[in-house]
Formats: structure tokens, sequence, C-alpha cells
């Protein structure tokens, strides 16, 4: 494709990627046209309405339905037809043994292949191992045999853009980009990505030398992989820390405050509590290490960086339990459902995992989220001894504890004398430390966080 061609681009899959993926590049300018293959959710998205909840991402699909810059469709077929750029967003999630199941890319690819049938630019943004992009481009290839083109040009090209965005900050991300990865075997494709990226250089006042990281496709995969485990690798290394500071009467903050001010280090994500969820972390950290060891590498240290996570929830639990005895009669408030504030995803959620453990031990529990409350009843039985309040002060009423287990920053601005008089006994536990001990001291409560003595 020379610079000179229009681009239309497709994006296939609607999710927590591709939507706010397709929308960005909609709002830049771009005439973007996004493949849902599950019809009743590109219905509700081609009506206005996201299935997720994303801040930003409803407004940007009104906006761009309206300018018609963006529109969606079911077909593969038609938007192969009508695009030049492919984007791959669907999901990779993992097999049983922790491996990416990159059934879905291929599907895609295999779906593309009998669609192609002039050159298509196939961006992989899905997270997926280091040579997946090969195995796509291998399955690709064919569409050169399957119609019959009596050319050598290449049909497709596969570049790998892999995904940084966060959810509940995925709009914000899109447009405010730490770099921008590009996987390339082939350097003359340069030229056309930057372009791509041309208009979003130009919003942010950014040069392409500062933002567009060129790379070769494996060097790609590896980097988002390697991105998600050294984040999971802080905060394991952080709470792994906190333990010990828990034990001997330190206060972990105070150490991730002296640590991050070193800008080696760095001070995000190093906030100890009771751990990492999500849908990317835990699958990605799990996929990283299939990966290393299906090419003769050993991961060991991201198994114990897995190890570390997958104790908070007990470690957690043992410290109720140790300052609460037989929690049978007691009634505790959680504060706290989603992975993390401003979603209402519960993947991978500490807090459940923490819920499911208390529910089997029959303790009452007044629970409360500002997004997950829907989420949550669809994951409990009604014989279950859950109460679904209706803000962070009705789960408090008459409760012996309240668990703090997403760091939603609506709970540290609660009026906390107020809190005080309803409770039955001033106890909180914080899992995330994010309240402030003096505060809580002065209104007379008993303060226990993570990691702090
Ligand atoms: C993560 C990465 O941050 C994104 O860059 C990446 O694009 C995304 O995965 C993905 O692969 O799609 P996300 O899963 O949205 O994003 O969540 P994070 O903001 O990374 O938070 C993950 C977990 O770490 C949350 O449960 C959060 O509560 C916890 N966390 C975060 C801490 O416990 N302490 C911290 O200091 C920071």
């Amino acid at each position: 494709m020379d610079n000179k061609t229009t681009m239309t681009l497709a994006v296939f899959g609607l999710g927590h990627v591709g939507l706010p993926t397709a929308l960005g590049f909609a709002d830049l300018g771009w005439n973007v046209i996004g493949v849902e293959s599950d019809k009743i959710k590109a219905e509700s998205i081609a009506n206005g309405y996201v299935p997720f909840n994303e801040d930003g991402v409803e407004f940007l699909l009104r906006t761009h339905l309206r300018s018609k810059k963006f529109s969606v469709i079911t077909d593969t077929k038609v938007a192969v037809e009508q695009a030049n750029i492919l984007f791959m967003c669907v999901a990779t999630p993992s097999d049983e043994n922790g491996s990416a199941n990159i059934s879905q890319l291929e599907n895609l690819a295999f779906q593309l292949r009998d669609s192609i049938s002039s050159y298509k630019i196939i961006i992989q943004k899905s997270t997926a191992p280091v040579n997946t992009a090969e195995k796509i481009r291998n399955i690709l290839l064919e569409a050169n045999l399957k119609n019959e083109i009596q050319s050598n040009e290449k049909l497709v090209d596969v570049v790998v853009i892999p995904e940084f965005l966060r959810e509940g900050k995925a709009v914000d991300d899109f447009f405010n980009p730490h770099r921008i990865v590009i996987g390339l075997d082939d350097m003359n494709l340069k030229e056309t990505i930057v372009e791509l990226y041309r208009p979003l250089l130009k919003k942010i006042k950014k040069d392409e030398s500062s933002t567009l990281v060129f790379m070769d496709t494996r060097s790609a995969e590896i980097s988002k992989h390697a991105a998600n485990a050294f984040l999971a690798t802080k905060l394991s290394f952080i709470n792994m820390i906190s333990d010990l500071c828990a034990k001997v009467g330190a206060n972990v903050d105070s150490v991730s405050r002296a640590i991050g001010m070193d800008p080696r280090i760095g001070a995000d994500f190093l906030q100890a509590g009771i751990g990492y969820g999500g849908e990317c972390l835990p699958k990605d950290l799990s996929a990283f290490i299939e990966s290393g060891k299906d090419n003769g590498i050993n991961f060991s240290m991201l198994e114990e960086v897995k190890k570390v996570n997958e104790d908070r929830v007990n470690v957690f639990i043992a410290k109720v339990l140790n300052h609460l005895d037989n929690l049978q009669d007691k009634t505790l408030a959680v504060w706290g459902l989603s992975f993390k504030p401003f979603t209402d995803d519960l993947r991978n959620s500490q807090s459940i995992k923490i819920l499911h453990n208390l529910v089997a031990q029959k303790i009452k529990l007044r629970v409360y989220d500002p997004y997950a409350m829907d989420a949550t009843k669809k994951l409990f039985k009604i014989s279950d001894s859950i109460t679904f309040a209706e803000s962070p002060m009705d789960a408090a009423q008459s409760s012996n504890a309240i668990l703090i287990l997403t760091e939603w920053p609506q709970f540290s601005e609660q009026d906390f004398a107020k809190v005080f008089s309803v409770m039955k006994t001033p106890l909180i536990f914080d899992g995330r430390n994010m309240l402030n001990f003096d505060v809580l001291i002065a209104n007379g409560f008993k303060y226990y966080g993570m990691g702090i003595g």
C-alpha cells in the first residue's frame, strides 16, 4: 500500500481492547469498521450502548456513530472488502495449563484468508505468545494460493502492535500512550504505520522517535508479555516485603516510598495489598511462563511471583481471623468487589476469592461496590449469607469489621465518625492500604493494613 492510498480500518473483536482502539482511531479521523461476531453485542454497540464498563467509551461511540466515522457489522467478508488495515483484537484466554489459547486468532486468520483478494496489512493486537504472528502469517499466506492470484506480489503483511491499555483507563491510555510498540519484519511498512499514527502524534504534540518503538515481530510479542510479567513481579516483590514488615512491626508503605523515589526503581506499582487480579496480569504471567517452557527457558522466578500473589488471599483472611475470634456470629462489611477501581470486571478479582472463602465458612457479609453489584449478584446463590448494600455506609451498618478489598477512591472519602457510629465494633482491615491511619485512629478505629505492623 503506498502512503497515498486512503486507509480504512477494520477492527475484529469489540471487547475491552478492540472497541476503545476502534473508537480512538475514529476520533483521530480514520474511517473504522468494527466487526463483532456476537450479534447481540454488535446490535448493542450499533445502538450506542457499550456492553461493559469503560469510562469515556460510550461518549466516543455515540459521537462516532453520529459522525459515521465508526460503524459496526458482523460480516468479516464485507469488512475485508472495505478495509485495508485489519486489526485482530479477539481474546486469547488461558488454556488449563495456563498457556495462551490462540484459537480465536487462528480462526479469524482462516476467515481473513478466505476473504482477502487484495493487499492488506494485518495488525495483531491481541496479546499472544512469541511466534504467534508467524503462525498467523503462515495461515494468511495461503490466501495467495486460495485466490489464485497470478502475480508474485504479497497479499498480506502481519504487524504486531501490542496493547498496553489499562481497563477503566483505556480511552486515556489510547490518547496518552507511554509508547507504541510496533513489530515489523519488513521495514518497508514503517512509513504506512507512521501515517496511521500521524494524527495521534500531532494531537499529543510528540514526534515519531519519542513515541513509536520499531522492532521485529517476535520482540514486540515478548515486550507485551514481559511488561505485564514485570508489573506483576513488582507487585509480588512489595507484597513479599509487606509480610516481613507485618512480622517485625515495620511499615511497607514507608518502604515503598523510600525505594520508589529512586528513579531506577520507580514509584508506580509498589502499592502493597491483597495482590493483583484482572484478566491480564494473571493470564499473561501464566502464558509467559508456559511460553518460556515451550522454548526451553526456565521462568521459575515468575512461578514465585504467581505464588506470592495467590498467597495474599490466605494472608489477608488469616489476619482477619486472628483479630476476630469466632467469625460465625459476626457480620463483615466488604468494600470493593471488582479487581480494581473504575471497572465492574470481577475476573480473577482477589476480592471475589476472599468472598468465596468467607461464604464457604458461612460468615455473614454485607457487600458494596460502586460498579460491580450486578456482576457479583450473578456469582452467588440466594442462600449464600450475602447482603448487597446500597452504599459503603449501608454495608458498614451493624457490622463487626470493614474489609477494604478494592482501592476505590470514594472509600477514603467516607465520614469515618459516622461509619464508627453505625458499626457494632470499629475494626477496619484495609487490604489496599488506602485509608489515612491518623484519621481512623482519631475516630476510635482499630486499623489493620497489609504490611503495616
Ligand atoms: C494491565 C496493564 O497495566 C496494562 O498495561 C495492560 O495493557 C493490561 O494489563 C492488558 O494486558 O491488557 P489492567 O489489567 O487493566 O492492566 O490492570 P492494572 O491497572 O495493571 O492493575 C492490575 C492489578 O494490580 C489490580 O488488581 C490492581 O488492584 C493491582 N495493583 C496495581 C496493586 O495491587 N498495586 C499497585 O500498586 C498497582
